[in-house]
């Protein structure tokens, strides 16, 4: 509901077309300047939503937020925009404290600022076309000058075939296409996405999410993207920051957040990205303290893990040989690599095979420390993680 009166408002308020170009310069898109926000309800408890949110949001990048459910992520977004106005601190978009405006001033604000919803919030009653031209033809532009922009936004979104459709007619990806030519109508230099790709199956997510990044380098937007998919973080985003209970808990680029993360909201929320250990292997894992069978051969499984800070590069080969102990086996088990903005990154389960003759000799133990610290010269991470 709330998303609806946001698109209501947004479209409402669009009263002049958009004039003056955006601010080139190295200065920040947005600040969060010690931002919190309390919302005080008429009756019971004030809710804290945010708590001294310190955040930079680069021009021209690619900005996420992550974080539980009910964590903060709207309410920081909407910060932005003005829908709601800081408690305390401030939020500065192109160097204006947005919490200070006027009505007047929050109008040509959200002119600058375009915005992108997980429902896409489209007319039913009107084609695409009247969908994308409605706060053209509310700021009242001329029809001339609506037609010219609507077919390149058309265009722009790849859309141009369903101009006179109506919404229900589209698929999710269309109608999200929609939303965005909207958003465009006034030539934001700010975008921001709520949830933008959560109700689109992956495919069409990974659509989205090339439109987003065209638009970006095109256009030279500044894009900030909440999102509950840890994936569309990593195809997407050059930044990402982390909420946990209203607070910033990290921030960094996404190759760094995600290879190494610090805090344990941020493996949490990463945790679908991980490959854990399949079952089957985890139900037959022994700890490798657990004293050796002798005259049996053993597996002894390897965690190999890469966060892209050393710039190790997986060399298959090399880690092999490393591993390789009187010519035994050295098997991929499970396990993969990303790059994320071009830094490898990932995990490998690796079994070394032990022959029965180290294991007899009481030799395991030593065997594994000497595993461990070769495969080291080779990745970021190694960790034994027992035998089979
Ligand atoms: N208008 C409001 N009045 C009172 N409390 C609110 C209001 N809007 C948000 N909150 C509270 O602020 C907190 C943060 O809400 P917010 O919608 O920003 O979370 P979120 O991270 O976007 O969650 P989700 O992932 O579920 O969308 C929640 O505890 C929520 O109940
Ligand atoms: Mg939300």
């Amino acid at each position: 509901m709330t998303h609806l009166l946001d698109a209501a408002r947004f479209i409402e308020e669009e009263s002049a077309f958009a004039v003056g170009a955006p601010e080139h310069g190295t200065a920040p898109a947005v600040v969060f300047d010690a931002a919190g926000k309390v919302f005080k309800p008429a009756r019971g408890q004030p809710a804290v939503a945010l708590t001294n949110v310190r955040l930079n949001v680069r021009r021209g990048e690619i900005f996420g937020i992550i974080g539980r459910s009910g964590a903060g992520k709207s309410t920081l977004l909407r910060l932005v925009n003005g829908l709601e106005k800081p408690s305390s601190g401030a939020v500065l978009v192109n160097g204006v404290s947005v919490g200070e405006l006027s009505e007047s001033g929050l109008v040509t604000l959200r002119r600058r600022i375009g915005m992108v919803f997980q429902h896409f919030n489209l007319l039913s009653a009107k084609t695409v076309y009247d969908n994308i031209a409605l706060p053209l033809r509310i700021a009242g532009v001329s029809r001339a000058a609506i037609e010219e922009k609507v077919s390149a936004l058309l265009d722009l979104v790849g859309l141009s075939a369903k101009r006179n459709a109506f919404p229900a007619s589209l698929s999710g990806g269309q109608k999200q296409r929609v939303g965005i030519a909207r958003a465009l109508v006034h030539d934001p230099d700010i975008l921001l996405c709520d949830e933008a790709t959560s109700a689109l199956d992956p495919e069409t997510t990974q659509s989205i999410l090339a439109l987003l990044r065209d638009i970006n380098r095109r256009l030279g937007l500044t894009i900030i993207l909440i999102t509950h998919e840890m994936g569309v973080i990593r195809e997407a985003c050059d930044t990402v920051a982390v909420i946990e209970q209203g607070a910033v808990v990290e921030t960094g680029p996404v190759w760094r957040v995600f290879g190494e993360p610090q805090h344990d909201a941020t493996r949490a929320l990463l945790r679908t990205l991980v490959h854990a250990l399949p079952d089957d292997l985890a139900a037959r894992l022994k700890p490798a303290s657990s004293p050796a069978l002798p005259g049996e051969a053993a597996d002894v499984l390897l965690d190999v893990r890469y966060t892209g800070a050393s710039g190790n590069d997986p060399d298959l080969a090399a880690l092999s040989s490393s591993l390789t102990v009187d010519g035994g086996a050295v098997r991929f088990v499970h396990g993969g690599i990303d790059r994320i903005q071009g830094h490898a990154q990932g995990r490998l389960v690796l079994a070394a095979r032990l022959s029965a003759h180290e294991r007899s000799e009481g030799a395991f133990a030593s065997r594994i420390a000497v595993l461990v610290e070769r495969a080291r010269r080779h990745a970021d991470h190694v960790e034994v993680l027992g035998y089979v």
